[in-house]
């Protein structure tokens, strides 16, 4: 059963990727003011559900426009509330794709939770067909189809697409048990270019400190959010 949910998810995914590519064909660098660009997608930005503040936005988009962004990845998206201005910055520079990796199942969400843990409650009941229809919406319609591909498939099932040393970025913020962060940390990490950038979501949690161990120990730390550390960057050596 499970089986034939992820084929299905894999499928439509596939599909979608297809339709996004070919609905909006221009990929010119959008002229004009960077930091006027940014705050109109920050206003934007709220119509996308999820949990990124907008300090987080500005660092992802800032770096982005400073460093290499030709392949892209959210592991994580949700609603688009990160992967928006990420997809954003991309476009400003008229170049790179960004993938945006979600199963938006709530099997994939409770994965290694208990029934009696509040998280796995609060993701049991998530509606993610529509977290996700709105989320491709909007995205349409900010004009952001040919930077973005969806791979709606788990992150176990995703890295397999990619090369190793093949992505300049990535945002890693999905399943924030022990057992998946550290297994999105390591498996990918190599496929992140040398001098690629991390971003790793909500590292102040219990759970995940071994995933962010493992960053810390093999990579270069750029920045952390004050005061709590919700997010990290990274740079690959
Ligand atoms: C914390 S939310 C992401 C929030 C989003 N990045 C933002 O900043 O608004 C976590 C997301 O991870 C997704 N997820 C759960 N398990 C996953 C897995 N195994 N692989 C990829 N994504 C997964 C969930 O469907 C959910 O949309």
């Amino acid at each position: 059963m499970k089986k034939k949910n992820y084929c299905r998810a894999g499928f439509i995914g596939f599909v979608l990727s297809i339709v996004c590519q070919t609905s909006f064909l221009h990929c010119v660098p959008i002229s004009g003011n960077w930091e006027e660009y940014r705050t109109e997608v920050l206003k934007e930005q709220p119509n996308f559900n999820g949990w990124c503040p907008k300090e987080k936005a500005v660092s992802i988009m800032n770096l982005l426009l400073a460093n290499p962004s030709d392949v892209c990845v959210e592991v994580g998206v949700y609603g688009g509330n990160s992967f928006f201005p990420l997809a954003s910055a991309l476009a400003f520079k008229g170049e790179g794709i960004a993938y945006a990796i979600d199963p938006w199942s709530n099997e994939a969400c409770i994965e290694n939770y208990q029934p009696d843990e509040k998280i796995y409650k609060q993701w049991s009941k998530e509606d993610l067909k529509k977290i996700m229809h709105k989320f491709v919406e909007g995205m349409h319609r900010n004009q952001l189809d040919p930077f973005y591909v969806i791979m709606r498939m788990s992150s176990s099932q995703a890295y397999h697409y990619f090369e190793d040393g093949s992505i300049d970025f990535i945002h890693i913020d999905g399943n924030h048990s022990e057992a998946s962060a550290v297994f999105d940390v390591q498996h990918w990490l190599p496929k992140v270019k040398k001098g690629g950038i991390i971003c790793f979501d909500d590292a102040q949690w219990k759970s995940t400190q071994s995933a962010v161990k493992i960053l810390l120990s093999s990579c270069q730390l750029m920045s952390e959010s004050p005061p709590k550390k919700q997010w990290l960057f990274f740079r690959k050596p």
